[in-house]
């Protein structure tokens, strides 16, 4: 019988995963849980995301999964090592996948990454860059606008440029040559990023990442 790959997100944003979990993998059982509920998580004490996400991920298991993606950048950044300790099925995260493509990416070790409040304020983007490459610089910038703009579907709105190109003016500044999106809804607004960014600035979009890191396990 095949393994169902259970995958959890704050809401709907985590669905760019599933989207990408299906092209490679289409006829893998799969069950989504969207805590639409108690949504948006990147506004939440590390305390709190820890226990929405252990919830999320017994919730997955009591529903079969054997395998669990955790697709809400907020809870990858805050709840995985405790998830890791506590349940003993294999976990993917959207984190290290990520990293291990912007450290491919990058030519000038300048990394930018884009998040919730919780993701940026964890500080787990830079110690995994730092454990794998010191010299690299890392700049982080909270976006909590962007959760609330694409959930309004304003994904070419002229509102949500002037806000995304006000976010990444500092990682303009600092000269970024890759940006990690390090949230689930910002793959939506991967075309205005990538304006606003420049073209040469390469973007990290982690729903591909972790399916190909799903995928490869599954082989
Ligand atoms: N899914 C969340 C993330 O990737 C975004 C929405 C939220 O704040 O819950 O961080």
């Amino acid at each position: 019988m095949s393994i169902t790959i259970g995958v959890f997100d704050s809401g709907i944003g985590g669905l760019t995963v599933v989207r990408e979990l299906k092209r490679l993998l289409p006829t893998q059982p799969l069950i989504y849980f969207g805590d639409t509920a108690r949504t948006p998580y990147g506004t939440k004490s590390p305390e709190t995301i820890i226990q929405y996400a252990r919830e999320d991920t017994r919730f997955l298991l009591e529903h079969g999964a054997g395998i669990l993606v955790i697709a809400c950048h907020s809870a990858a950044s805050t709840a995985t090592s405790t998830l890791k300790q506590e349940f003993s099925e294999p976990i993917f995260e959207v984190v290290t996948p990520s990293i291990e493509q912007a450290l491919a990416l990058t030519r000038r070790k300048i990394i930018g990454l884009i998040g919730t409040r919780a993701t940026v304020t964890s500080g787990v983007y830079e110690k995994a860059i730092h454990a794998r490459l010191p010299d690299t610089k890392v700049y982080s910038q909270a976006c909590p606008l962007l959760v609330p703009l694409v959930e309004e579907g304003w994904l070419k709105a002229k509102e949500s440029r002037m806000i995304v190109k006000k976010y990444l003016r500092p990682l303009k500044n600092q000269q970024i040559d890759t940006l990690i999106l390090g949230c689930t809804h910002y793959p939506l607004l991967k075309q205005i990023i990538q304006e606003k960014i420049g073209k040469k600035v390469k973007i990290v979009d982690p729903s591909a990442e972790i399916a190909r890191a799903v995928y490869s396990y599954l082989e």
